[in-house]
């Protein structure tokens, strides 16, 4: 048998045109075009459309997905109502998954495998998550959910669904490109995640639900929340070098920083970096903000040697608090911007191969052992 390829490091087992990570130049590209670019002159809607399609929309195209999307926003009442019954307590990814999974059970064509079936779901599901988040948040705060709005982008309903206002401008932009520096990264933990279960042939659902799940942990989407509760934890920044010291010498893990692919500086990191520096000055999180920089200039000293740089996570938490998003629901946002990315990859995967993932694990035990009867064990 082949080497051990342990966490499947280097292992390549499908092709994909979605997104390229130039893990030690910290270059992304989304079907060749640099992320930066995309994050400044593109809106969430158009990055979901090159993501399903595999190229950018005409301005025809794109008004006609951005109306695909705002119809299939809406939710059933009696859907809305069931998450009154969640437990409070639940992490909001415990009742994402939940919720997700009973979407499927009002869906009649839940089994239907057929690519337009798939593509048509997979639609759905990125105008519907935006909404299920922003339900499950408003009511954990004991308020009822709000109605979609069509009037507003993708983004501006988003924040009005979870906050119960209108952004201004500057809050839809950044919401919009915190969605785009999100909607996808390769083959990472949840999407291939996704793949293994689309691959056997289940429905397009248990796919999603499986890749909310992988997206929960700590060491993949879950560490926005984690790094939020690292700087409050640390509370001033003048505390950092101790902090940062007495972490390594107990091997703990810097959160939101390091990752599997990129050896340089993450760009969607350093894209965020620029939006939390503005909302810090210009909205009083200036704290936060000198907490992660003064643990960034460690970091540059002792894991940067080590290729281990800010990764997506470590920013975005800044942002999201300006945006009014309370830390457990960090990991939801990622969850509503990577859906485009889930279903990209899937309809891509059915089209170029649609094959069992199936790998193996070296057999370590031993071979032909007597069955002890268990009076004798
Ligand atoms: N802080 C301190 N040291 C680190 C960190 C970190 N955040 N990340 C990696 N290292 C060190 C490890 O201790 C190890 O050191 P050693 O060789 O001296 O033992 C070395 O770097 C390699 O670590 P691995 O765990 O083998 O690297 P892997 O590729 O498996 O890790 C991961 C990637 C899980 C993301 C890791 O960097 C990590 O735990 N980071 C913190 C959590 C985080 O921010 N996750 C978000 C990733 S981005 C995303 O999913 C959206």
């Amino acid at each position: 048998m082949s080497e051990i390829a342990r966490g499947l490091e280097g292992v390549v087992f499908t092709e994909s045109d979605l997104s390229y990570i130039d893990g030690q130049q910290g270059k992304l590209y989304y079907l060749g075009i640099p992320i930066e670019e995309l994050a400044e002159k593109s809106s969430y809607e158009e990055v979901a459309f090159l993501l399903l399609h595999r190229r950018l929309p005409t301005r025809d195209e794109l008004s006609a997905f951005e109306e695909k999307l705002k119809a299939r926003r809406g939710l059933r009442v009696e859907k809305v109502a069931s998450f009154v019954d969640y437990p409070r307590d639940v992490h909001p990814m415990a009742a994402l998954r939940t919720a997700i999974s009973e979407l499927g059970l009002f869906d009649p064509k839940e089994e239907d495998l057929d690519p337009e079936n798939l593509y048509e779901t997979g639609v759905a599901l990125i105008a519907k998550f935006p909404t299920v988040v922003a339900a499950l948040k408003r009511v954990r705060e004991g308020k009822l959910p709000l109605e979609p709005r069509d009037d507003l982008s993708h983004a501006a309903n988003f924040y009005y669904m979870l906050n119960g206002e209108v952004p201004s401008p500057e809050q839809e932009r950044v919401l919009d490109v915190a969605l785009i520096l999100h909607a996808d990264h390769g083959m990472n933990a949840s999407t291939f995640t996704a793949l293994v279960i689309h691959a056997t042939a289940s429905d397009l659902y248990s796919s999603i639900v499986g890749a909310i799940g992988a997206l929960k942990g700590p060491r993949h989407g879950g560490a926005n929340e984690a790094v939020l509760k690292m700087i409050q934890g640390i509370g001033d920044a003048a505390k950092v070098p101790e902090w940062f010291r007495e972490r390594l010498e107990k091997k703990e893990r810097i959160m939101g920083m390091g990752h599997r692919v990129y050896k340089a500086y993450d760009p969607r990191a350093r894209i965020l970096k620029r939006y939390a520096e503005k909302v810090a000055t210009a909205h009083g999180r200036s704290r936060e903000y000198e907490i992660l920089e003064a643990i960034e200039r460690e970091a540059e000293r002792q894991l940067a040697p080590k290729g281990i740089y800010p990764n997506v996570d470590f920013y975005s938490g800044v942002v999201y608090s300006d945006l009014g998003i309370p830390p457990e629901f960090f990991t939801p946002i990622f969850a509503v911007a990577r859906i485009a990315g889930w279903v990209g990859h899937i309809l891509e995967y059915t089209e170029k191969d649609n094959r069992l993932i199936r790998p193996r694990a070296k057999y370590t035990g031993e071979l032909d052992l007597p069955y002890v009867p268990i009076e004798q064990r």
